[in-house]
């Protein structure tokens, strides 16, 4: 799947232009460092077009998106396009569009939302409009179920999507797609490879702050299965566990275009989208894996090596600050490696109510201490 701003590039390329420039030194819409996209994205919502130049523009960049000194060619605002001669304008661009696939937020459990749940879906659904548009185009992102209520609490422009007030399955039949890709994080199979040629992907238009909506993403595959259409339940999954992958509906349909658009394997993807606080998540899960047990002079410590910081942020986004928070909730001690075996060594192992323990006497544990 093509980037929009190199479907661009493609067709000013077929047209002979190699460069183009700006007249102002902001495009409409966000910055989001890729200006052949912002520029291409300006074109197709109609805020301007490519013109030809009576004299150059000297905020200029190639079709690889690099800083070139001018250009003969620049996107002019609409208000003033008609002074100059349009050489690709929003329907040159919409004409070469290709077919790719709907991202689908499925609005079907709006209802079960309490009020300020419906604002974090409503702004998610507005920080997805911003996320398709840094990959492909608005009109690829759907909305589904949309209704007034919706509506008045959605603060991005619905008519630069496509907002449906139907059910997904009558959408899908309308569009004449049969197959779909539903992500959910109880699916049994991760998403793979093979799965990225599905008509559509499904995201669940769901915030579940109270817990309470465990399950609901699997109650849209229903919905679907019922009116005939074939769906793959999928999960994404880091290493195994949904656990450190972010649940926020924008996060996974990021995740989703950097595998699709950027060709990214999945774990790259989800880790560029990752907060630390995902990543906490789920080194909180990791570490007691990974625990010894102590006992020095009859108190209980339970230690992991220093060195996994390292090994985990690797493929977690855990700064050293949040190495240090999640021991200190899960009541951790980490020693450098070598003491550990140290520790080991002039340790006597026991086996205390049913556990393993390394145990020590206070006089050799004052190294312990020392390192704590
Ligand atoms: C906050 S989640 C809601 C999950 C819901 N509580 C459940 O148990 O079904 C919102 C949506 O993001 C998507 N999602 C979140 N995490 C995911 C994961 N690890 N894999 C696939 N989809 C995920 C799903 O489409 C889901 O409906």
């Amino acid at each position: 799947m093509k980037k929009l701003g190199k479907i661009f590039a493609e067709l000013l390329a077929e047209r002979g232009i190699q460069k183009i420039g700006s007249l102002s030194k902001r495009v409409p819409g966000r910055d989001s460092g890729d200006k052949l996209q912002e520029i291409a994205t300006a074109v197709l919502e109609g805020y301007g077009a490519i013109c030809r130049l009576k004299k150059p523009a000297y905020i200029a960049w190639d079709l690889e998106g690099n800083p070139v000194h001018w250009a003969e060619y620049a996107f002019v605002h609409s208000s003033i396009a008609g002074k100059f001669e349009p050489v690709l304008t929003s329907e040159d661009l919409k004409s070469v569009l290709p077919d790719y696939p709907y991202f689908i937020i499925d609005l079907m459990h709006w209802g079960l939302h309490s009020r300020k749940e419906k604002i974090k879906v409503a702004l998610q659904s507005a920080q997805s409009y911003g996320v398709i548009r840094d990959y492909l185009w608005g009109e690829r992102l759907a909305l589904t179920w949309v209704n007034g209520e919706f509506k008045a609490l959605s603060n991005f422009p619905l008519d630069k999507i496509t907002a449906y007030e139907g059910s997904t399955a009558e959408f899908l039949k309308e569009k004449g797609i049969e197959d779909v890709v539903l992500l959910d994080p109880r699916a049994e199979k991760e998403l793979g490879q093979d799965d990225l040629n599905a008509g559509a992907f499904v995201i669940g238009g769901i915030v579940d702050t109270s817990g309470k909506k465990k399950g609901t993403t699997a109650r849209i595959g229903e919905a679907l299965e019922n009116a005939g259409i074939r769906v793959r339940r999928r999960k994404i999954a880091l290493r195994g566990d949904i656990v450190g992958v972010p649940d926020r509906i924008n996060m996974i349909l990021d995740i989703m275009l950097r595998i699709l658009v950027e060709g990214k394997p999945a774990e790259k993807a989800i880790l560029e989208v990752q907060a630390p606080l995902q990543a906490r998540w789920r080194l909180r899960k990791e570490l007691p894996r990974r625990k010894t047990r102590f006992m020095v002079n009859g108190k209980k410590f339970l230690v992991v090596e220093r060195e996994l910081f390292d090994e985990y942020s690797e493929w977690l986004n855990i700064r050293w600050e949040d190495f240090v928070k999640v021991l200190k909730e899960l009541d951790f001690v980490a020693l450098e490696r070598r003491r550990i075996h140290h520790l080991k060594k002039i340790s006597v192992p026991r086996i205390i109510n049913g556990r393993a323990y390394y145990v020590i006497l206070l006089k050799k544990a004052a190294m312990m201490c020392y390192n704590c």
